[in-house]
């Protein structure tokens, strides 16, 4: 089992689906987690869980689309914590729209928090990595829609192969000074955001019943079921260890088997 004993792990989205799982299971192995998240009261929820449990955490509002928020979230970590080992850029929204209806506000509203939010949180993480003397770990969700596009979500697919690119780029940039960037894709995963897609579908017409869409979508994963948060934990685990200190730049598809590439 890796060790992430007293390191200390940022986790944006943290209140709800994956981000939470990732919360409490490295929660549970020993790290100090900052759950943040839009939501403050459901972050806390998330980090008081972790405490019941016995391990420590901490909650804090962020909004990823603003730096000085992101800047503040980072602070709060190191001030409570002593230091940033690991940064999870994790919050992200969806959004179902025929390809010929997305407008440009639709596009600013997915693509600013899932594309520019992962952004920004690398650079100010990367800031407080290098006043530490080096090293330091980003990790990204981005997802099958970063390497494939699908139909009616072309503006979140166009939001998640730039986390792509994005990890792949700071890799290059910041290799030398021991900083890693690496991502993890997941498929279809039973979260609060699918159901938001599955809703998109109906309102557009493209599916008539309530998860129709997702149980379409879901079928296509060789491993047989939809995925759940906690089979994200342990990509998360390793990426955020010892274990993967070798890799970087790297996006790893965890999704029962949906995307081959
Ligand atoms: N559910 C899936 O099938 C799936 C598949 C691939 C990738 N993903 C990605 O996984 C990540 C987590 O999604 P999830 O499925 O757990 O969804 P979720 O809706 O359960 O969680 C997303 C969290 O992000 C938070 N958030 C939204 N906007 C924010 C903002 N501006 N600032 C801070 N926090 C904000 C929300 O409050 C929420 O708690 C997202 O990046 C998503 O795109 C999800």
């Amino acid at each position: 089992m890796p060790d992430l004993r007293n390191k200390t792990i940022v986790i944006t989205g943290a209140a709800g689906g994956i981000g939470a799982a990732i919360a409490r299971a490295l929660g549970a192995d020993g790290a100090h987690i900052v759950a943040a998240d839009i939501s403050l009261d459901a972050a806390s929820k998330v980090a008081d869980e972790i405490k019941a449990a016995g391990g420590s955490a901490a909650a804090v509002a962020v909004d990823v689309r603003d730096r000085a928020s992101i800047r503040a979230m980072l602070e709060h970590a190191v001030a409570t914590f002593g230091r940033l080992d690991v940064l999870f850029n994790n919050a992200g929204i969806a959004q179902t729209r025929p390809f010929l209806e997305i407008t440009e506000e639709d596009w600013h509203r997915v693509t600013d928090v899932n594309a520019l939010g992962v952004l920004i949180g690398m650079q100010e993480a990367i800031k407080i990595f290098r006043r530490q003397g080096g090293g330091g770990k980003l990790i990204n969700t981005a997802s099958i829609a970063g390497k494939q596009g699908y139909e009616p979500l072309a503006h979140y697919c166009a939001s998640k192969f730039a986390v792509v690119a994005m990890t792949q780029a700071a890799a290059r940039a910041f290799g030398k000074e021991g900083i890693t960037a690496n991502a993890f894709c997941p498929g279809v995963v039973a979260t609060g955001m699918w159901k938001t897609i599955d809703q998109g579908f109906r309102d557009s017409g493209l599916t008539n019943r309530e998860n129709e869409a997702f149980d379409t979508f879901a079928a296509g994963a060789v491993l047989g079921r939809p995925s759940r948060p906690d089979d994200l934990v342990g990509v998360a685990r390793f990426l955020a260890s010892a274990d993967s200190d070798f890799m970087t730049g790297q996006s790893l598809l965890v999704d029962g088997g949906m995307v081959f590439v």
